[in-house]
């Protein structure tokens, strides 16, 4: 007899009694894993409990219009012979066009543009201008209000396809409107407030030689969607800069092995992160998102700040809180365990919520310079690459320096290039005093 999965409803930072809006499967419906099951609705977010395992489902626990908390049964599935997902902890449900699990929150609520799933093998793409048929997992997991879904199914619209405009993604009325004006005009897709992307052309790669075709992952499905959107919603540019770091990675080695005694690694960058929180101390607009309207800006009176971690499942953020209260070395300490969680698959969504400012540091892996997306709705993150020794020209001749390439890039509706200059500038300035990055933070 096969086993009975009990999927419960997994942590979703702090919320509890949360609106069930929508019960997806029945009893006798066969999922598989990340199939929703239900569409819950927070204050924020609109968000669904993927299945966990593949099977059939026996016992539905929950209703439609009651309310649930983290831990709560919501299904009862009879597996399949696959294995069930033995994630320790149960995936978080994802705002359909949201970031990995935050504001990323993960985040990043940047409305989202899947790209059309390209058509299956001697199936021709829809014709411009022809509403394309309705996906349902995609529509299901699209981050909509009730009334959006139904105007939606009125027009035929495939919502996994709308770009949402409203508050971290949401799709508004307005976004339908806008989707279905665009195909009438021909531009397919219609991102909200944008014109029509050109579509990539279909290419039958089999035709050229052998392939291998492998399912994207939860996680890199998520990201993508969230890159996606920052890159095409924000206006990118990349300020490269060079910080000395000489006399930073002189102090680090001498007081590297007596903090590995208390448990701590003291890597570069907790020192780039203390340096990052002071120079957002000075100019707080990189600290700062556009609000919902573009009318006004939001300054952040809190320094919670993002790092890009690469785990085998793919790229996360996680979100050190408070930034501004901790020395390097609780910054060390935070960073190390973030990052073991995030590699371990046992990062709750909530550490990856609420970031407002991202580091993404490939210094441990090589490169001089990159040009990294920015975390929307933040309006800027700090890139950075491999330290590399280079001749300084000093008091008439040239000396050794340890130089560590910078590459910020920032959102131009919201910063100008030469505040982007200024800050790399006091980047740097920082970065090259240890002392005052070891002070003890006030
Ligand atoms: N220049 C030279 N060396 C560097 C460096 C830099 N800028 N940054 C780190 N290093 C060194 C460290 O000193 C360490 O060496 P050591 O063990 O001899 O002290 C080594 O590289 C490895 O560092 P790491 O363990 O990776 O620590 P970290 O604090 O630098 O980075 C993470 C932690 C989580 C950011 C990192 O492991 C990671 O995942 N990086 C990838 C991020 C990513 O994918 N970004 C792209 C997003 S699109």
């Amino acid at each position: 007899m096969s086993q009975l999965i009990e999927m419960r409803v997994p942590d979703m930072g702090n919320f509890k009694d949360v609106d069930v809006i929508d019960v997806l499967v029945k009893p006798g419906d066969a999922v598989q894993v990340d199939t929703p099951l239900a569409t819950l609705e927070t204050e924020k977010a609109t968000m669904d409990v993927p299945a966990t395992a593949a099977g059939v489902v026996e016992i539905v626990h929950v209703v439609k219009g009651g309310t649930i908390s983290p831990g709560d049964l919501v299904v009862s599935v009879r597996a399949a012979d696959a294995a069930p997902v033995t994630a320790a902890a149960p995936a978080a449900p994802q705002p359909a066009a949201a970031v990995p699990a935050s504001a990323p929150a993960a985040p990043v609520p940047a409305p989202a543009i899947p790209a059309p799933a390209p058509p299956a093998p001697g199936q021709a793409p829809p014709a411009q201008g022809a509403p394309a048929p309705i996906d349902e997992a995609g529509f299901a997991r699209a981050y909509a209000s009730p009334s959006v879904r139904k105007l939606a199914r009125e027009l035929g619209v495939d919502l996994g396809r709308v770009t949402g405009g409203g508050l971290k993604g949401r799709i508004t009325a307005d976004d339908v409107k806008a989707y279905v004006k665009g195909m009438l005009t021909g531009g397919g897709a219609a991102p909200s407030g944008g014109p029509g992307l050109p579509p990539v052309p279909v290419v039958d790669f089999a035709a050229f030689g052998a392939v291998e075709v492998k399912p994207l992952g939860r996680i890199q499905k998520i990201s993508s969607t969230r890159l996606h959107a920052s890159w095409v919603n924000l206006p990118h540019v990349t300020q490269f800069d060079e910080a000395d770091i000489t006399d930073l990675e002189a102090t680090r080695e001498k007081l590297k092995s007596k903090a590995a005694k208390s448990g701590v690694k003291l890597t570069p960058l907790a020192f780039i992160m203390r340096a990052c929180v002071r120079t957002l101390q000075h100019f707080p607009l990189f600290n700062a998102s556009l609000d919902e309207s573009r009318q006004n800006i939001v300054y952040k009176k809190y320094f919670h700040i993002g790092f890009a971690a690469d785990t085998p499942n793919g790229l996360l953020v996680p979100v050190v809180r408070d930034a501004d209260r901790k020395d390097v070395y609780e910054l060390a300490r935070a960073l190390a365990a973030l990052a073991a969680r995030a590699r371990d698959g046992k990062l709750p969504a909530a550490d990856m919520q609420g970031g407002s400012f991202t580091i993404s540091s490939l210094g441990g892996i090589g490169g001089t310079a990159f040009t990294p997306i920015i975390n929307a709705p933040e309006v800027a993150i700090l890139g950075v690459s491999r330290s590399a020794m280079k001749p300084a020209y000093r008091d008439g001749s040239f000396v050794p320096r340890l130089m560590l390439p910078l590459s910020l890039s920032y959102d131009h509706r919201v910063i100008d290039g030469a505040a982007a200059a200024r800050f790399t500038t006091y980047l740097a300035a920082q970065l090259a005093d240890p002392r005052a990055l070891l002070e003890a933070v006030p």
